[in-house]
């Protein structure tokens, strides 16, 4: 299975021809230049890897998936209509992946974010910018944090709320989760305004594959977010946010799904969590450790749609998600009562 001449060809001359097409006038859409540099793109269809075995390894499918996701994602931003015949072996390609692997057949955000090698300091990009560099690496950091408090949250699990060692991983539990809004911060500072919104945003919009609309992408498309939520006892109250949570499964990579399926059946920390405050002489340390996790969830949430709110000025997110629904999310993460009485046994 090589994708290597994709790859090439992705890092050589796809970002050229993207830039250029932002940078050509879209009024005419038979404009000459555009129409060569459409052509162009389109080549990269012959590149195409072949489909990789049913038994190679979900994290190799995902890299090979990329390649041929990006090529799609950009045909689609630069208005290739969804049944050019040019672009049909784009999309057969995808529309098999889906069927052997049930991935989505647009760009999946994991893997462009966790999965995206980097030559010579650039992973595989659009449009070679510095605003997306900024943007993978800004995403790609908040992922793994993700993936870290997911990490920790299932080794206290396995060592049960009461384990003396647990006050210690909570702590650091809010220490991870803090780094988040330093991540946020940092790319709001630094992510150009126009940059983002007129060019980039574009590349992770809504596709239409066989006729069917697929939503755009968004970096919550992963498990790990989905699955602490859950763990943690914040989602199972709020229909809301499970209809979200749900209609994002199919843009996950499988094991992901399988994660975020696995924890649906669950009731998550809360009850447990109270049960170990009242149980163990540190009972107090354990809830104010425990309501430092939740405020720095809280505030990473926050810093999160402060961010979201200045670079889709339109209320509706890449995925067509309503910025309504982002607040909704702060709400669900701080208004929990298990949260209040923790506070009080904490600061009583
Ligand atoms: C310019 C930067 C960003 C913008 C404009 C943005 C915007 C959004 C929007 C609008 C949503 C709602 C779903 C949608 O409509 O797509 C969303 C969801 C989400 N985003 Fe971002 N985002 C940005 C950066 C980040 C970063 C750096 C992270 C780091 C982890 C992140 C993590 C998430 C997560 C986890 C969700 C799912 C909802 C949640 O769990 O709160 N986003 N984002």
């Amino acid at each position: 299975m090589s994708d290597a001449p994709l790859v090439r060809w992705l890092r050589r001359e796809f970002t050229a021809i993207n830039s250029a097409l932002e940078a050509a006038p879209v009024a005419d859409p038979d404009l000459a230049e555009r129409r060569a540099l459409i052509d162009r793109l389109l080549a990269g269809a012959s590149q195409l890897p072949p489909l990789p075995d049913r038994d190679v390894a979900e994290d190799d499918v995902l890299r090979v998936h990329l390649g041929v996701a990006l090529l799609h994602a950009a045909c689609a931003r630069h208005g290739v209509a969804p049944d050019d015949p040019r672009q049909r072996p784009v999309v057969s390609w995808l529309l098999e992946a889906q069927r052997r692997w049930q991935l989505a057949p647009r760009l999946i955000a994991a893997p462009y974010l966790v999965l995206n090698d980097a030559e010579d300091g650039w992973p595989l990009t659009f449009l070679g910018s510095e605003d997306e560099r900024r943007f993978i690496d800004a995403n790609t950091a908040g992922l793994v944090v993700y993936e870290q408090a997911w990490t920790l949250v299932q080794r206290m699990r396995a060592l049960s709320l009461t384990h003396p060692a647990t006050s210690g991983m909570i702590e650091e539990l809010a220490r991870v989760l803090a780094r988040l809004c330093g991540i946020h911060g940092r790319l709001q500072a630094s992510l150009d305004h126009d940059a983002y919104y007129l060019h980039l945003r574009h590349y992770y919009e809504g596709v239409i594959v066989n006729g069917r609309a697929w939503s755009g992408v968004n970096a919550g498309d992963q498990g790990w977010s989905m699955a602490l939520d859950l763990a943690l006892g914040l989602a199972q109250g709020h229909p809301g946010y499970l209809a979200y949570l749900h209609g994002r499964l199919p843009y996950l990579p499988p094991s992901h799904r399988v994660l975020v399926e696995r924890e649906l059946h669950g009731r998550g920390w809360m009850p447990a969590l109270e049960r170990a405050v009242a149980a163990v002489p540190w009972g107090r340390t354990l809830a104010r450790a425990a309501v430092g996790a939740f405020d720095a969830h809280v505030a990473a949430t926050w810093a999160h749609l402060d961010l979201a709110v200045s670079f889709v000025d339109t209320g509706l997110g890449t995925s067509g998600t309503e910025l309504r629904f982002l607040e909704e999310t702060v709400r669900m993460r701080r208004d929990h009562p298990a949260i209040a009485r923790l506070r009080v046994v904490a600061h009583g």
